[in-house]
């Protein structure tokens, strides 16, 4: 049984995971219409990354007898000039979700809820992956800077990202 505090947190939390999968949606959206499909390839992963990070949180409820309420998903920004600018908004943002899991871990650990402590760990790692791969975007958009060919090579690169279901999800 999960206490009304915790599951208002995990419910903006789904909440929060989705606005995420609609921001990486839009940056996809917004590199395809740009010509950079290797770029636009990677966002969409983020995207269904993204919408498994909430589904694990739906699921967790569920187990818990909790009860999953979604809200609506706030409007995400529509365009981004450069990939350098959408990798830094990208880091921002997951320093902000770092912040929000972080958060809702102190507030399990209060309710004395440690089932939802030992959940949230798959999320802490995830996030210290998550910041180090948009960290190393930048510095090689850095690196690039406006040279065609680099930016070319780039994308060629970003294509290959393939999804993995998150382990949690693979389990079930
Ligand atoms: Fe669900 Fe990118 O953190």
């Amino acid at each position: 049984m999960l206490s009304s505090k915790v599951q208002d947190a995990l419910n903006a939390q789904i909440n929060a995971e989705f606005w995420s999968a609609y921001l990486y949606l839009a940056m996809a959206c917004n590199f395809d219409a740009d010509g950079k499909p290797g770029i636009a390839n990677w966002f969409r992963i983020q995207f269904q990354e993204e919408q498994a990070h909430a589904q694990i949180f739906m699921n967790y409820m569920n187990a818990r007898g909790g009860r999953v309420i979604l809200k609506p998903i706030e409007e995400v920004p529509a365009t981004w000039e450069k990939p350098l600018d959408a990798f830094m908004d990208t880091l921002a943002h997951e320093q902000k979700v770092t912040a929000l899991i972080n958060n809702l871990y102190a507030i399990a650990e209060a309710e004395k809820d440690y089932p939802t402590c030992d959940r949230l760990n798959w999320f802490v790692n995830e996030q210290v992956e998550e910041e180090e791969s948009a960290q190393q975007l930048i510095d090689k958009f850095r690196m690039i800077g406006d040279n065609g060919m680099g930016l070319y090579m780039l994308d060629q690169e970003l294509a290959a990202r393939v999804y993995n279901v998150p382990s949690p999800l693979a389990a079930k």
